[in-house]
């Protein structure tokens, strides 16, 4: 066990970061990078207004081949870089970055796979028998919707590649599914995203998610979590990016989290091993507890947003020990350890979220909220305005508080949202109470 947290050595031992991103996952990741006196200097970039408080931000634009941003890192002689979002994992920053000799939080392109095409996915968990619902890819219409047919209704109907959470459609019937393959096939409505759809059975049930750690040899679960993706109080409304968040989930027992752990995590690394990828850095498994068992919904190859700003806040360790361990393969010395808090996160979303999010509004109140280690605001959609911060993006800000119970939490989460205003603000006012229902 390597916990050196405290030592003389470990104190000239300091470390310069760079986070890629511009989320509420992102800044909870610095918040977080903050809290360790191992941390010399974190930078981020793009960031956004909250970030820009916290972290040293920079602009670096980076198309397919990342030599800005690498000739970035290594003038500011980075030593870890963590990369938040999808899109850059799947476009290969890993490796473009290791080719040159940096150290990256994240898995290759290969491994990223496991998020970018869901069809790859599908046939991996099939390979490594992990629990998935039942599917079938396609690339031609006519058969998907022959096999559609096949499947009843509802159905699932997903895009393949990379959709900003927009590839999925539940399909009610049977002319649903037959638009939205159509859609994809045809229309190539995600451009190549849309070169293949994966046709799936409806699973009904309760959703977790359950993110790990991985350096390649050993997989750490973190603590659970439970997304909330629909826009609406009792889930109604249209599918968005995650209104909210708590952690742990009481739904996520300590036999489902070794269940996870025995016939997800351990094939998913074994099979991963047996193709030669080497993957690392977190991996997040979207589950669904049906009757008939737990099923893996799908894969990202990241930290969950919002999952992660009510994950981090529970966790002990150093993060920079953890970063350090993945990134040099040594996480079996390490343990995590958590709080027996929980921790809630609200996302306040711009006004016409999630399909046409207005943007330029200011945002007032931030200074009355409360900020140490029980309540923060991690920003998402943020940017100066002169002085003034305003939206700039369709999540806004995530609100988080952490409680020595789940009501308590949830008491404390909205009392700071309510002294935040900006125009059109659209949040969640049932955040975690499908856990209290378990409780
Ligand atoms: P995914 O991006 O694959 O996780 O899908 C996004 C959301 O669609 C999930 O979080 C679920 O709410 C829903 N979903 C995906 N696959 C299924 C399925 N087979 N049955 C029911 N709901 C699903
Ligand atoms: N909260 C869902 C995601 O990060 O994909």
């Amino acid at each position: 066990m390597s916990n050196h947290q405290d030592t003389e050595e470990n104190v000239t031992d300091k470390k310069k970061i760079l986070v890629v991103g511009s989320g509420g996952r992102e800044h909870a990741i610095i918040w977080k990078l903050r809290q360790s006196s191992r941390l010399k200097e974190v930078y981020c970039t793009p960031g956004n207004a909250g970030i820009a408080q916290e972290a040293i931000v920079f602009d670096a634009p980076y198309g397919d081949n990342f030599s800005e941003l690498i000739r970035r890192a290594r003038n500011l002689g980075i030593d870890y870089t963590i990369v938040g979002p999808e899109a850059p994992l799947a476009a290969g920053i890993v490796d473009a970055f290791e080719a040159e000799g940096l150290k990256v939080f994240g898995p290759c392109k290969a491994g990223a796979m496991l998020e970018a095409s869901k069809s790859f996915a599908k046939e991996f968990m099939e390979a490594a028998h992990i629990p998935t619902a039942d599917s079938q890819t396609f690339e031609v219409a006519s058969d998907a919707i022959r096999y559609a047919k096949t499947l009843g209704t509802p159905l699932i109907v997903k895009a393949d590649g990379l959709a900003a959470g927009k590839g999925v459609v539940i399909a009610r019937t049977l002319e649903e599914a037959v638009h939205a393959i159509r859609h994809n096939l045809e229309e190539r409505q995600f451009g190549e995203a849309s070169a293949r759809v994966v046709v799936e059975e409806f699973l009904t049930g309760e959703e977790a998610s359950i993110l790990a750690f991985t350096d390649g040899y050993v997989i750490r679960p973190l603590a659970s979590a439970q997304d909330h993706k629909a826009l609406k109080d009792n889930d109604l409304g249209p599918n968005t990016g995650g209104m909210g968040a708590y952690s742990p989930a009481p739904i996520v027992t300590e036999e489902l989290m070794e269940e996870v752990n025995e016939v997800v995590f351990q094939p998913l690394q074994e099979e991963l091993q047996k193709r030669g990828i080497l993957y690392r850095g977190v991996i997040y498994a979207g589950i669904m507890i049906t009757d008939e068992g737990l099923r893996v919904l799908e894969f990202n190859a990241r930290f969950g947003d919002p999952e992660t700003q009510v994950i981090l806040p529970r966790l002990e360790n150093d993060l920079i020990d953890l970063v350090e361990a993945v990134c040099e393969g040594t996480l079996n010395e390490h343990e995590l350890r958590w709080t027996d808090d929980t921790a809630v996160c609200v996302v306040m979303a711009a006004g016409g979220y999630p399909e046409h999010p207005l943007k330029g509004a200011p945002i007032s109140g931030l200074e009355e909220v409360r900020y140490d280690d029980r309540a923060m605001v991690f920003h998402a959609g943020t940017t100066f305005d002169g002085n003034d911060v305003v939206v700039s993006g369709g999540r806004v800000l995530g609100v988080t508080a952490v409680g020595r119970s789940l009501p308590r939490a949830m008491d404390s989460v909205y009392r700071e949202v309510e002294r935040i205003r900006f125009e059109g603000a659209q949040y969640r006012r049932d955040i975690g109470r499908k856990g209290l229902a378990r409780l």
